[in-house]
């Protein structure tokens, strides 16, 4: 843990968790609470509601929930640490502690010798764009339209024809044999080692902090087609090409300002994007979205737009690309030319020119209308089977529209693409919606289905008693999140829940009821924020959730009663015998508890 809790909980008593928000979204008020458009998620209503009193948010529709110190780190997308440094600031409030891990930074010591080693091959490759040799590469660079301020800007460079004058210039510097060979440019050749991007324009990628961690070398003719286009540096200790968006460091400088960034294929693209004053876009090095990369795209927190090429390569990597995103909820438009004469931007940028390159990545389609566009362009509707397909492959998106007006226009355009009859389609989607509903209320009963081999009636009494357990119990979690009575009436009544994250909270209260006077949802929230469990965000959200419902304190028989439910109902499900099928799925923990009860039950 970086900061001392009483430090955390003095800046957390001095913001005002409406007035912080208010700074970065807009808040209205409405009641006691205060709302606003949620800025996790793609909001139309104001759906994050806000307690001041309690010092929470949380979103009723994507579920984002936390204190202060989360907003701010969700919406900048900074550590939680950073976050309480970045709320201490925005309220002028200044203690030493704050700086003081400053100087802690813990630098691995052999990745910081490959950083500085990497970092001085940059520049000797930029030092070879300007010698005589490297105006080869300068002149190919200009007349793909790069400027000196471009070339300055990327840190752009060249690696001499002879591969061993970049490994001597690094042993000048007492790099050693195994520090270059540990960034991932070393070629064993029987005359020494050698760099494999001799003879080729380097592209330096940095990682999303500005740091050099690897390169990829171009070509300078296209002649001898045996030869890579783009040499990469192999994945190394500090680099890793899936994990990194070619440009973010710089990106997101601007991409709040600008409130989009735009995701290329390839750095040319991000150069011409670039050139036209569109500063926040990042070069993907290819079609493949990792997940690491649908992850920095969510944390951007502003809305992506993607602009693959214009092949097929690229519209088929962009439909693959609409289910992660639509997986991760990460609000994104597509770019859909209708015109496709170039494959990508830097193509369209030099020979269409600017204007056109602009009205270009302003051609912004939802992924419906995306995707009915490639279907129409790109995979036209053969056969019949291609026809169901395609329906298919929009259902489920057209049964989760609430909107009539907008899925009917969606009907429409699909009728239109597909040849199927309007009427057909509607009932269609009217018949999946069904099934959906169908499917989700079984998923309801879904959770008690390990008990199997009981009779529908038995099955039925046991859902039931589990629903009524899960009920209490998180009565009783309620209050101990309120009232410190209740803390010791579980510990020493209750002792467990049968609900595992009820019971991951419960013991979490029970550590902090230790140290603390009373309890204190919103700071029992700040330190689970700043540990170092796994599922925290779970049990942030969990707690939120509870809290935000304004349960009162309730009396010690009230107590009492939640205590018995638990008991009844549990002793109703043990009873049952059902014990075996009760194990299945569980964890290890949660087995013992529940033979460790049986056994005692049944020695009586
Ligand atoms: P493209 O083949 O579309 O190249 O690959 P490009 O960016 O248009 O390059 P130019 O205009 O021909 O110079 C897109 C991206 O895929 C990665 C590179 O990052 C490239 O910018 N790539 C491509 C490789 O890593 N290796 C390759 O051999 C080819
Ligand atoms: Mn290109």
């Amino acid at each position: 843990m970086a900061f001392d809790p009483s430090l955390v909980a003095e800046i957390k008593s001095r913001a005002d968790i409406v007035d912080i928000i208010s700074s970065y979204i807009n808040v209205i008020k409405k009641g006691r609470n205060y709302f606003a458009v949620c800025p996790f998620h793609d909001d139309h209503n104001p759906s994050l509601s806000i307690s001041k009193d309690k010092n929470m948010f949380k979103c009723f529709v994507c579920g984002t929930s936390g204190d202060v110190f989360s907003f701010v780190s969700r919406y900048e997308n900074i550590t939680y640490s950073e976050a309480i440094k970045r709320v201490a600031e925005m309220i002028g409030y200044d203690d030493p502690r704050l700086h003081q891990n400053e100087f802690k930074v813990k630098v691995d010591e052999s990745k910081a010798t490959l950083y500085k080693c990497i970092t001085d091959l940059a520049t000797f490759y930029q030092y070879g764009l300007s010698t005589e040799e490297g105006q080869v590469a300068h002149q190919y660079l200009s007349e793909r339209g790069l400027t000196d301020e471009q070339i300055a800007k990327f840190s752009l460079g060249y690696a001499f024809k002879d591969g061993s004058l970049s490994i001597d210039y690094l042993k000048r510097k007492e790099y050693s044999y195994k520090n270059i060979e540990d960034i991932g440019i070393s070629l064993v050749k029987t005359s020494g080692m050698k760099d494999s991007n001799a003879g080729r324009v380097i592209f330096p990628i940095k990682d999303n902090n500005g740091q050099f961690v690897g390169f990829s070398a171009r070509k300078l003719d296209n002649a001898n087609k045996d030869d890579p286009k783009y040499v990469n540096t192999a994945e190394t200790k500090i680099f890793s090409k899936g994990n990194i968006l070619y440009n973010y460091d710089l990106a997101k400088n601007t991409m709040k300002h600008d409130g989009y960034l735009y995701v290329v294929e390839g750095f040319m693209d991000v150069f011409a994007l670039d050139s036209i004053g569109v500063h926040s876009v990042v070069g993907l090095m290819g079609t493949a979205m990792t997940k690491t990369n649908v992850q920095t795209l969510k944390r951007a927190n502003v809305e992506i737009r993607l602009c693959l090429d214009n092949d097929k390569a690229g519209q088929i990597a962009m439909m693959n690309i609409i289910s992660m995103f639509d997986e991760a909820k990460i609000n994104y438009r597509l770019v859909s030319d209708p015109n496709e004469i170039c494959k990508d931007s830097d193509e369209i940028l030099h020979k269409e020119g600017p204007e056109r390159l602009n009205a270009y990545i302003n051609t912004l389609v939802n992924p419906f209308n995306f995707a009915l566009a490639y279907y129409t362009k790109t995979a036209p509707l053969a056969t019949q089977a291609d026809r169901y397909k395609v329906i298919n492959h929009f259902t489920p998106l057209l049964v989760s529209i609430q909107n009539g007006l907008e899925l009917n226009d969606y009907i429409y355009k699909l009728a239109r693409v597909t040849g199927f009859e309007v009427n057909t389609i509607k009932d269609h989607v009217a018949l999946a919606k069904k099934e959906k509903q169908k499917a989700e209320s079984k998923q309801e009963n879904f959770v008690y289905s390990e008990f199997t081999n009981t009779s529908k009636e038995q099955k039925t009494k046991m859902s039931r008693d589990m629903k009524y357990l899960k009920n209490a119990e998180k009565q009783l979690l309620g209050q101990m999140l309120i009232n410190k009575e209740a803390v010791e009436f579980y510990e020493s009544n209750v002792k467990y829940f049968s609900d595992e994250l009820y019971r991951n909270i419960a013991n979490f209260i029970l550590d902090y009821a230790k140290s603390h006077q009373g309890i204190d949802a919103a700071d029992l929230v700040t330190t689970i924020s700043l540990s170092d469990m796994e599922n925290k965000q779970e049990l942030i959200d969990e707690i939120v959730a509870i809290t935000m419902k304004d349960n009162p304190v309730e009396t010690k028989s009230v107590l009492a009663d939640y205590a018995n439910e638990i008991k009844l109902r549990r002793d109703k499900i043990y009873q049952k015998d059902l014990l075996k099928q009760a194990f299945e799925g569980k964890s290890d923990e949660e087995k013992a508890r529940l033979l460790d009860d049986y056994i005692k039950r049944t020695n009586k």
